[in-house]
């Protein structure tokens, strides 16, 4: 086994981890909403008031903090008018987007905003600019927001929520380079400030308003919105999804590669390493002082679907791979905490790289689920120097991702191997601290392992032994893993 420094400095303090960079995203689309989240009062399935107890108690215990609904593409064809009221009377469409599913409205404003109030998170609305209007925008706002007397607050009264929501997180379009109007920067940035002139703050709601950002690595994009709406925007968004292959035609089966893929799958996920440095190269030009957000709103794996399944559902199965895909994407991000405020991995149930998957009334929580469980203690603490040393393992992919952060004097350490053979020593050492005690949680499996409805356990998180002698910690990480270790000063 090979031997390795890792070093901390706890006295080194660089930037707040937001916790928000733990968020979630979930769509109408496939089976995210409806049997994912939502099953109704009716339900043989345990709910309350129609949500799934199980998913309620899953993101509680990953303390999620905020969601982000109802697109994706969905948002910019979607109309808030048709979610609320009767249910008996809403209107039904076909979800033309995402696999011809009839969509019944039956999840609207109340339901998700309920929703959010029962997870404890708070609510990342998505804007329709593409197919919408700024007076639908503006007046969605108003009935969510507003507290006085007003047609559209009276009508949220008259709907059952005599109190109006708290909305922190508005996006103004979703994709408009594509799904969301096919359109130039300059023709985006036009539109944007019409929105955001019109999304009002009411009766003490303060948005954040989040613009539409590019598409992976187009820079001209975020060159063009911080020349442009800077002044009016509070953060802005950034897509960038890992395929195995890059080729949209075939990206690849979730559960079925070989380690040449496994690697090239490691390798593309390491591209966020290149686009939060290059796009927060662009934004430092023009806000230096970093008071606009990178908000990755969407992220994380995207397969073939599973074989048999409607391809328009984007539902995959979930492998210790995706664990390592999720550890690598997290680590960058906090590693890049003073300009990524917030992150969305897409998406929360039974869609892409799925935190939670649903059938019938058994849910399994995924690995990827539990990389988050393990990163919990990262939320909301200071992130601090750390350097390991490392070594390729394939072409371009070093075997170790790792960030370190501190909160009172408990330094947390997260790290992936993404080897698929070699094991490490870890020789942990303080530099002018001393560590007085170490413990550590491990996640590891081969990398094709994943948990299904028949076996939900096969990848769980296990105890990690940390040994602590004259103030250094050593701990073992097998190939393939995750670990979190935690140690006190
Ligand atoms: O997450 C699935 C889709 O990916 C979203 O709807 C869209 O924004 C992106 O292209």
């Amino acid at each position: 086994m090979k031997k390795i420094r890792l070093t901390v400095n706890p006295g080194d303090e660089k930037s707040l981890i937001h916790k928000e960079i733990y968020s979630n995203f979930s769509e109408h689309l496939g089976r995210c909403i409806y049997e994912g989240i939502y099953v109704g009062e009716n339900s043989d399935i345990p709910n309350i008031e129609g949500y799934r107890k199980d998913v309620i108690d899953f993101f509680k215990k990953i303390k999620l903090p905020i969601l982000r609904w109802p697109g994706g593409c969905f948002a910019d064809e979607y109309h808030w008018r048709d979610g609320i009221g009767e249910k008996s009377g809403r209107k039904k469409m076909i979800n033309t987007h995402w696999g011809g599913l009839v969509e019944d409205n039956s999840f609207g404003t109340h339901e998700f905003m309920r929703f959010c109030e029962l997870v404890g998170c708070e609510p990342y609305i998505s804007g329709n600019v593409g197919s919408g209007t700024v007076e639908e925008l503006s007046n969605w706002i108003e009935y969510m927001t507003f507290d006085g007397i007003s047609p559209l607050a009276n009508e949220r009264k008259k709907n059952g929520r005599e109190q109006p929501w708290k909305l922190k997180y508005l996006g103004i379009g979703n994709e408009s380079w594509g799904c969301g109007g096919c359109m130039t920067p300059e023709y985006y940035c036009g539109e944007y400030r019409k929105y955001a002139t019109y999304c009002r703050n009411y009766s003490g709601n303060e948005l954040f308003k989040i613009a539409c950002g590019p598409s992976a690595d187009d820079y001209h994009w975020m060159e063009v919105v911080m020349q442009n709406i800077r002044w009016m925007v509070n953060g802005i968004s950034l897509h960038y999804y890992t395929l195995p292959t890059n080729d949209w035609g075939h990206k690849g089966s979730a559960t079925e590669f070989d380690d040449k893929e496994y690697y090239d799958t490691i390798r593309n996920t390491l591209k966020m390493e290149e686009l939060v440095t290059r796009h927060g190269e662009i934004m430092n030009r023009f806000d230096p002082e970093k008071k606009i957000a990178l908000v990755v709103d969407e992220w994380g794996t995207w397969y073939d679907v599973e074989p048999g399944t409607n391809p328009g559902f984007l539902y995959q199965q979930n492998t210790m791979r995706d664990a390592i895909v999720a550890a690598v994407n997290l680590n960058i991000f906090n590693n890049h905490s003073d300009r990524v405020h917030i992150a969305n991995i897409a998406q929360a149930v039974n869609v892409l790289q799925a935190i939670l998957l649903t059938e019938g009334d058994k849910t399994v929580t995924t690995p990827t689920y539990h990389v988050f469980d393990m990163y919990t203690p990262h939320m909301d603490a200071t992130l601090v120097y750390s350097h390991m040393e490392n070594e390729d393992v394939a072409d371009g992919v070093p075997a170790l991702s790792y960030s370190a952060s501190k909160k009172d004097n408990e330094v947390t350490v997260t790290i992936s191997n993404c080897s698929l053979t070699e094991e490490y020593s870890v020789d942990t050492s303080f530099g002018f601290e001393k560590i007085t005690s170490g413990k550590g949680r491990i996640l590891t499996a081969e990398a094709h392992s994943y948990n299904n409805f028949e076996n939900p356990d096969r990848v769980t998180v296990k105890e990690l032994e940390v040994k602590v002698e004259n103030g250094k910690a050593v701990f073992t990480l097998p190939a393939c893993c995750v670990v979190t270790v935690t140690l006190t000063i």
